[in-house]
């Protein structure tokens, strides 16, 4: 029998959607409809297991699964040995330490003598040698944030995405420690026919990813303005160029990245740029 990929993805939480979303993508077909633990996709050879995001560097150093999506901060977390393949562009977040916003801790030089609840033990003991602050370490696997509020701790150290746990929990971010978002981690010791799955793998997650970051653009000029709308626009070789009906006019075809669009666009208009269509490409492969 010809070998899967095995896949270790979040169960339920933060990064399930992204990780679900990203296969997907990908073109590899996945239902999870009952909750399953282990599923086979029906057309690309891998088998996803949903795990708790914390198992996941484990998982993937013993073998039980070959690669894993997963928060960064989890893996330097748990300082297991995996190789980091590449980030994977989504659950963007930082783990930070927050204090009451209301109480007498200011800084992170009061936390001398305090204590800090935390699901992140062993960044955070590091973090704070590094800083010289002695403060201990309350460690809890989770609802961190309620920490404060119930006496069990003075301040807490945690993940922090769109900010709502900390402002529902009457906190504030004082110190961030570390940005974070999914990474793609695999065992160490990869069988060569694995080793093939996952390049085939990488090269769908880097068509995927190219795409997100570039646009489509497709606009039309004045025929005397194409020599500087092409320089703007130098696309993947170089911008297609079709005539319009209307004499004097062209239509530019492009493909630019999402962050230099906004730059150029006032440039594209001064140049007499007009009808300007910037469309979402769903794979690219260069
Ligand atoms: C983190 C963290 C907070 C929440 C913060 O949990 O522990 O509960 O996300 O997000 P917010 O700033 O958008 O409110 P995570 O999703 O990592 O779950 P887990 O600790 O159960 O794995
Ligand atoms: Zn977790």
């Amino acid at each position: 029998m010809s070998e899967t990929l095995r896949i270790a993805v979040q169960k339920s939480g933060r990064l399930y959607d992204g990780s679900m979303k990203l296969l997907k993508e990908c073109g590899i077909e996945v239902s999870n409809g009952n909750n399953q633990l282990r599923v086979i996709a029906a057309n690309f050879p891998v088998e996803i297991f949903f795990l708790r995001d914390d198992d996941i560097p484990e998982y993937v150093q013993d073998a039980v699964a070959d690669i894993g999506f997963v928060g960064e901060n989890v893996v330097k977390e748990k300082n297991k040995e995996v190789d980091t393949i590449e980030k994977l562009g989504f659950g963007k977040c930082r783990l930070s330490i927050a204090i009451p916003k209301t109480g007498a801790l200011q800084s992170i030089s009061d936390l001398n003598g305090k204590k800090i609840a935390t699901s992140y033990p062993f960044i955070l003991s590091s973090f704070l040698k590094e800083k010289n602050i002695q403060a201990s370490i309350h460690e809890i696997s989770g609802s961190v944030e309620i920490a404060p509020k119930i006496g069990l701790a003075d301040a807490i150290c945690d993940l922090v995405s769109s900010g709502s746990t900390l402002f529902t929990n009457e906190l504030k971010e004082i110190e961030t420690i570390l940005y974070s978002e999914s990474i793609l981690i695999s065992n160490k010791k990869l069988s060569a026919e694995k080793k093939i799955i996952l390049e085939s793998l990488q090269f769908r997650l880097s068509a995927v990813k190219k795409a997100k970051n570039n646009k489509y653009v497709l606009l039309n000029a004045p025929n005397e303005k194409l020599d500087t709308i092409c320089q703007l626009l130098p696309g993947m070789k170089s911008p297609t160029i079709l005539p319009l009906a209307e004499e004097g006019w062209s239509s530019v075809h492009s493909v630019i990245s999402e962050t230099d669009f906004w730059n150029i666009i006032e440039k594209l208009k001064s140049n007499g740029a007009e009808g300007i269509l910037v469309i979402p490409i769903e794979k690219m492969i260069v």
